[in-house]
């Protein structure tokens, strides 16, 4: 199904996704009463704690008591939620990150937010809080679709420019919240938050669960860092920076401790030959925004031949084409991030040689996460599976 963005969608409030980009994308809140009717909860609070404790999980506990707030990053350990689940009218959330990279029906649930482009997205959030507890009022930096998966959460918002902090809080909390909307949600339902708005939610039932759909957003000094060392590595070509500084007209200076004009002015001229384009920078985001988590690993699968690789993807896109196999698949693993720019693709960090005949397939990679091969041009096979091959043998992509 190609994306339309001016079909209205129930997910956004029955706006179609140009109009929802128009009039609340970083502009303002949305509710979004059963954006997903029917919405199937895929995941039990005791599941979530199993996740939480996984070695390569992203997970916080967050308890409340007395008013005290503690914070508990992973790795979380069993015996830290047992004693929450035993003690009664207890506050406490667990929150884990980066759902999927663990579960495909998270990355499915990602995929009906295709509207906004993948290098703006970040991850799936699932958290549980029994009833009366939350993780406080405070504000985000980045957009969030906050979707009700079971249970019921009351949030309460509020436009106010006072982001004045709790001091010696283990969490940035507001000090003065002054809540101005209030709504409770329900299973399907779901409320849009740009950055800078105040929120605070509250479970009011003790199977509370809210997935929260997060994109990511890089301040601009951390993209002049990053792209500075990615140029560095480009540099001796770049800028022809080779040599190394002479001075075959030096004169005697009056202060030997001085760093002359001259110095500075010789050294300015040989920097000043450092430039970079559009394209550059194309490249830089490619490779940045591909680039996965510190913390993300890949699961190689056993080595395999080319030829025998080649074989495999024959068939596996021929089931997926035939009338009943379409769960057959070339996908994405779910930890990987391909993305595109013009001419070129990037993923995992990688850049890929990608021929002209195969771009539209791997176009749709990218889009979609997966391949039905109806855009494979005739006799183009082993040219897909060539590109395909060395991601394949990194446990980036897969064949189901
Ligand atoms: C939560 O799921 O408990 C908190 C999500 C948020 O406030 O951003
Ligand atoms: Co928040």
């Amino acid at each position: 199904m190609s994306p339309n963005n001016n079909q209205s969608l129930a997910l956004l409030n029955n706006l179609t996704p140009t109009q929802f980009l128009a009039e609340y994308w970083q502009k303002k809140p949305l509710l979004i009463r059963q954006a997903i009717p029917n919405f199937k909860n895929f995941l039990t609070p005791q599941e979530l704690m199993d996740l939480a404790t996984d070695e390569d999980a992203q997970a916080r506990l967050i308890t409340q008591k007395n008013g005290k707030w503690q914070v508990q990053n992973s790795p979380l350990e069993e015996p830290d939620f047992a004693k929450h689940l035993k003690l009664k009218n207890n506050l406490w959330t667990i929150l884990v990150q980066n759902i999927n990279h663990h579960m495909p029906q998270a990355v499915d649930l990602l995929q009906q937010f295709n509207f906004i482009p993948h290098a703006r997205l970040d991850d799936l959030m699932i958290s549980y809080a029994p009833k009366g507890s939350g993780i406080g009022a405070h504000i985000d930096s980045y957009d969030v679709f906050l979707l009700q998966g079971a249970g019921q959460r009351k949030w309460q918002l509020s436009n106010q420019k006072d982001f004045s902090l709790v001091e010696n809080a283990p969490l940035k909390l507001l000090k003065n919240f002054t809540p101005e909307q209030e709504w409770v949600l329900e299973a399907g339902d779901m409320l849009y938050l740009p950055p800078h708005i105040a929120h605070c939610g509250t479970s009011m039932s003790d199977d509370c669960m809210t997935y929260s759909i997060g994109f990511r957003a890089p301040s601009y000094q951390e993209l002049a860092h990053e792209f500075l060392s990615f140029l560095q590595d480009k540099l001796p070509e770049n800028a022809g920076l080779q040599g190394r500084y002479t001075d075959p007209n030096l004169t005697v200076q009056e202060n030997a401790g001085e760093i002359s004009d001259a110095f500075a002015t010789n050294i300015y001229e040989a920097l000043s030959g450092i430039t970079w384009k559009n394209d550059d920078i194309a490249d830089f985001l490619g490779h940045y925004l591909s680039e996965p988590k510190a913390h993300v690993y890949f699961d190689a699968p056993i080595e395999i031949s080319l030829a025998v690789f080649t074989k495999k993807l024959a068939k596996t896109l021929a089931e997926n084409l035939s009338e009943n196999l379409h769960e057959k698949k070339v996908q994405l693993s779910l930890k990987s991030q391909l993305l595109f720019t013009q001419n070129a693709f990037y993923l995992n960090g990688e850049k890929l040689t990608v021929p002209l005949e195969i771009m539209a397939c791997m176009r749709e990679l990218a889009d979609k996460r997966c391949l039905n091969g109806t855009v494979l041009p005739p006799n183009s096979l082993a040219v897909l599976a060539e590109a395909l091959y060395e991601p394949y043998l990194s446990g980036f992509i897969e064949l189901t």
